[in-house]
């Protein structure tokens, strides 16, 4: 019988000469890949670990599984190179032969840049390490294949046809056997059984997400020599261009989050409470669908959307620029997804690809995509395909038709263009693609503890990103047409690169901190919407001290009615309208202890009459060389507070950017290290880590030139903005 062992502890570890001992899962990047100026350490450390013959468990042949080392991964066992594996979010396995009494593993890991392994490029860490579990397998001769791209050797795949479901059971062996397949109390012999299920326990969603196992056990001369078994769920599902996403024959609408699963200090080394956590959080705001972005997630978080019930979204870490080398590695990647998770009933689309044409489309981008395209059908004919589009790209563009169905990533309201966008451009491609199921991959804007009474598109503050998402659920509810809607992001992540809102290395479009431990307002304006449990929620409890006579206070709320008190006193009860959103003016006078109360619920906030705007409340960026008070902003003048869109819509701004862009590229151009060992200036134009194209430039048509400034990461010195500022400050705005 099989046996298997987690081997995690205890590895020598070795970092530029530098060695220590240490358990897995690890990642050398917890620290310098979380805090800024894209220069974390790419490159190659090993791992290495002794296992003495009685390590080993009882076998006749022995396999290493590794789950997840990130990017490539050479694996030699007592000086014999075994393999290299390239892609670091699937799981690999090689095997161990000629087994001594202390035996050496040594994994050469190497996260450093190269043309051919994805991703490249992207806004997010690429933290290098074995940062997930390494196990060892020891089985007989004859045994269920460890051979067939990390998979464990046996697919389900049911059918539903009425009422009843056909279950179809393919085992994958090597060596001899009679394989006995147990599917709901039944007994099967053979390699591709098919077992019928009369009014099956369906799999559905978060209402009802049972699962079923199946066992097969390799038999030989009456003896079990190898057992693999697998949860699996029985559902049918249609993505509908019109009705959106049905589930069993009924209309579920699919409302949720994307995910990215990495941690303060330890990045992507998580242990299975993480995960726990995650998901808990992913189902308190009432979410139905997680895109596992961008790139395959641990299976122990596969297993969680199984069993609460998540429609997935899973994707290979093909992402932002089209590699002409890399075409291999989206074909092993792909096949090796697939392969993984095939019997989770959670899954219901294969990712070709995110925002590819970001640096461009062509033919290789229409060809790749063609290629993985059919790829992932001819592996799993069940599940259609799908991609997420940049937002500048053309609807027309051929490879936008290649998938099955179609997601779009928006930012209006945030990058560029306004929050009211959304709506109508959806509208207009599903006018002109009416067969065509189109839905909303990634949307979302950045969220601090920053905080004002007058939010705006840009200033990173909780009420601008609650007002935000407010508006988009609006356009979202009046759109079933939309298969799928995905916030971008759940939580905030790492993106070393970054250098935006007051804090360096990361994207903070979380609707949840980094840490798992605040609940940005927007979380609850989704869990008012989209939760079938009570919720009552006061916004902008960090926003105590304020300066206006009157302010506003806002209440998510999904129950019939609330009413609002200020210190004891009703201030007017509202009923629910189509949205979960309540809006209130109150008097702003000395202390008020603010109370809303709905049904059996209440909610409690405090705000303070103040006759200066608190400061702490106003974004401080992370090493800025200028303050905003030291901005003139003459009225009727631009100022680098404007958007570049805003300034180019007239002639005069049209000049004064040309002379601004020329300090922005020369500055940019000028790249290089400017004294030996200032890793923070790398070579080559890039914006927040990616390189420059047009595209990009449309994009920064949203951005104020200050932000646009702000995230080349504090390549400017004060002086320079400061005569940014002037030459603006010279240009009338239109009236
Ligand atoms: C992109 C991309 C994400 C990124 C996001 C952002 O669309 O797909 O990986 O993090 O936008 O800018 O926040």
């Amino acid at each position: 019988m099989r046996e298997t062992k987690i081997i995690n502890s205890q590895w020598d570890f070795t970092k530029q000469g530098e060695r220590v001992t240490l358990d897995l899962p690890h990642t050398w990047n917890g620290k310098d890949g979380q805090d800024g100026g894209n220069d974390y350490f790419r490159g190659t450390c090993t791992y290495e670990k002794t296992l003495k013959r009685e390590d080993f468990p009882l076998g006749e042949e022995f396999y290493l599984q590794f789950d997840g080392v990130n990017s490539s991964a050479t694996v030699y066992f007592n000086g014999e190179k075994l393999t290299t594996h390239h892609g670091g979010y699937s799981a690999f396995r090689v095997k161990l032969e000629n087994i001594k009494d202390e035996n050496k593993i040594k994994v050469e890991v190497d996260n450093s840049p190269n043309d051919f392994v994805y991703p490249q490029q992207a806004d997010f860490t690429f933290y290098g390490g074995i940062y997930r579990s390494v196990t060892l397998i020891g089985v007989s001769h004859n045994h269920f294949s460890l051979d067939r791209f990390g998979s464990n050797a046996i697919a389900v795949t049911p059918d539903i046809k009425g009422n009843i479901a056909s279950v179809n059971v393919k085992t994958f062996t090597q060596g001899l056997g009679e394989i006995h397949v147990f599917v709901d109390g039944k007994e099967l012999v053979g390699s591709d059984v098919t077992f019928e299920i009369e009014s099956p326990h369906l799999w559905n969603g978060t209402k009802d997400p049972f699962l079923y196992t199946a066992t097969a056990q390799l038999v030989v001369d009456g003896v079990v020599e190898d057992e693999v078994s697998t949860k699996f769920g029985i559902r049918s599902f249609k993505i509908d261009a019109e009705k959106g996403f049905i589930l069993n024959g009924e209309v579920y609408p699919l409302r949720g989050v994307s995910r990215h699963q990495d941690r303060p200090e330890i990045g992507n080394a998580l242990s299975y409470e993480h995960h726990k956590e995650d998901m808990d959080l992913i189902c308190e705001m009432g979410a139905n669908t997680i895109r596992l972005a961008h790139y395959q997630h641990a299976q122990e978080f596969y297993d969680l959307c199984d069993e609460r019930g998540m429609v997935v979204w899973a994707e290979i870490p093909y992402i932002s620029k089209h590699l002409e080398n890399g075409v291999e590695n989206t074909k092993t990647q792909m096949t090796e997804l697939i392969y993984q998770n095939y019997n989770h009933p959670s899954i219901v689309v294969w990712g070709l690809s995110n925002e590819i044409t970001m640096a461009g489309s062509g033919k290789s981008v229409v060809d790749n995509h063609r290629m993985l395209n059919s790829l992932a059908h001819s592996l799993d004919s069940t599940r259609p395909t799908t991609v997420a589009v940049v937002t500048m790209c053309p609807i027309d563009d051929e490879y936008v038709h290649i998938s099955d169905v179609v997601s779009y990533n928006h930012y209006f309201g945030w990058y560029g263009g306004k929050v009211d966008m959304y709506g109508p451009w959806f509208d207009k491609f599903h006018k002109k693609y009416p067969n065509k199921p189109i839905g909303i991959s990634e949307y979302g804007c950045e969220a601090l503890n920053w905080h004002t009474s007058t939010p705006e598109q840009g200033d990173y503050t909780e009420e601008y990103q609650a007002y935000y998402h407010e508006e988009v659920i609006k356009q979202i509810i009046d759109r079933p047409y939309l298969w799928a809607t995905h916030v971008w992001n759940m939580f905030d992540f790492a993106a070393d690169a970054r250098a935006e809102g007051g804090e360096n290395g990361m994207n903070h479009k979380g609707l949840v901190t980094f840490d798992r431990k605040y609940k940005k307002d927007s979380f609850y304006a989704y869990k008012a919407w989209l939760s079938s449990e009570p919720v009552l929620h006061i916004c902008s409890k960090r926003y105590v001290d304020r300066v206006e006579d009157k302010t506003s206070i806002t209440v998510y709320s999904n129950l019939d009615e609330v009413e609002l008190f200020v210190n004891g006193e009703s201030v007017g009860a509202q009923k629910k309208g189509k949205y979960p959103f309540f809006k209130f003016e109150i008097a702003n006078v000395g202390e008020s202890v603010i109370l809303a109360k709905a049904g059996e619920l209440t909610d409690e906030a405090h705000i303070r009459k103040v006759d200066k705007f608190n400061e702490a409340y106003r974004m401080k960026e992370e090493g800025a060389v200028i303050n905003w008070f030291e901005i003139n902003t003459p009225t009727g003048y631009y100022s680098v507070n404007d958007t570049i869109g805003d300034i180019m819509s007239t002639l005069g701004g049209k000049i004064a950017m040309l002379r601004i862009g020329k300090m922005m590229l020369g500055a940019l151009k000028d790249d290089k290290p400017k004294e030996k060992g200032d890793k923070k200036k790398k070579k080559g134009a890039s914006f927040a880590g990616f390189s420059f194209n047009t595209g990009m430039l449309k994009l920064a048509y949203g951005f104020t030139v200050k932000r646009a400034v702000s995230m080349t990461g504090g390549k400017f010195t004060k002086e320079e903005i400061l005569r940014m500022n002037a030459i603006l400050n010279k240009v009338k705005k239109k009236k």
